[in-house]
């Protein structure tokens, strides 16, 4: 049995004060009636206050992004060292914005995954199809080499750690969410992906959640599926109201 993840990823929204505001209100009032992983990502300057507010609680906090490199001449880049040392242990990688904005390809993409399995992290690894990609019938080509590329030299025994999010990116952001069924096909060619990769009981572990316009009224369509175990969510989970409606689905 796989235990649900909601995660919300806050982008680059709410700095120090409102991620304290967010977090009092939100850990006030919700119940995690789901048992579900329950995981906010803010941006790194307010990780440490976002640590701070959820201690002793079932919250948890990951980044958003991290460097492959211990230190060094990085301009403008976070390690994976420095968010071990302030208590973060889940991070997102090769989100598409990532990818799409940031030029990241899925070999660096792919070098971020190996440092975050060796410091003992959970990644929560980005996948996901253009609109063009899905229209000309290359989704599942799109998916598999990305997840190939991502995970090439990793290890079995780290398989079960990893999260992969199903997320399409003509869905991010642009309230036309997947149809469920869509998803579900999606998710179980990349639980397919991972069985020819490594095996079925390793795959039958890995966590994949549905990402791309997520919100209250749509998230139970998405966690009755099958192949999907939990959600990232975006812009529902700005809002301490909604995103608890998405936790307590
Ligand atoms: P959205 O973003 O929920 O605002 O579509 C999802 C994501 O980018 O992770």
């Amino acid at each position: 049995m796989r235990k649900p993840m909601i995660a919300g990823n806050w982008k680059m929204n709410h700095g120090i004060s409102d991620t304290i505001s967010f977090i009092k209100e939100f850990k006030a009032n919700f119940n995690n009636k789901n048992n579900a992983d329950i995981v906010i990502a803010p941006p790194f300057i307010s990780l440490e206050s976002a640590i701070r507010e959820t201690k002793n609680t079932e919250i948890k906090i990951a980044a958003q992004n991290a460097y492959y490199k211990p230190n060094g001449a990085f301009t403008g880049e976070v390690s994976f060292e420095m968010l071990k040392e302030i208590g973060v242990n889940i991070v997102i990688l090769g989100h598409s914005e990532r990818r799409g904005i940031f030029g990241e390809i899925n070999e660096l993409i792919n070098l971020k995954v190996l440092r975050a399995l060796e410091l003992g992290f959970q990644p929560i690894l980005c996948v996901g199809e253009k609109l063009e990609e899905r229209e000309g019938g290359i989704t599942e080509k799109i998916i598999n080499m990305q997840i190939e590329k991502c995970f090439s030299k990793v290890k079995a025994e780290d398989i079960p750690k990893v999260i992969i999010a199903y997320e399409p990116i003509w869905a991010i952001g642009t309230g036309k969410n997947a149809e469920p069924s869509d998803a579900e096909t999606v998710c179980s060619l990349i639980r397919e992906t991972i069985t020819a990769l490594y095996d079925a009981s390793l795959a039958e572990q890995v966590r994949i959640l549905y990402g791309g316009s997520v919100k209250p009224a749509n998230i139970n369509g998405y966690m009755s599926l099958h192949n999907v175990d939990g959600a990232l969510v975006g812009g529902a989970s700005l809002k301490p109201d909604s995103f608890k409606e998405i936790v307590n689905y």
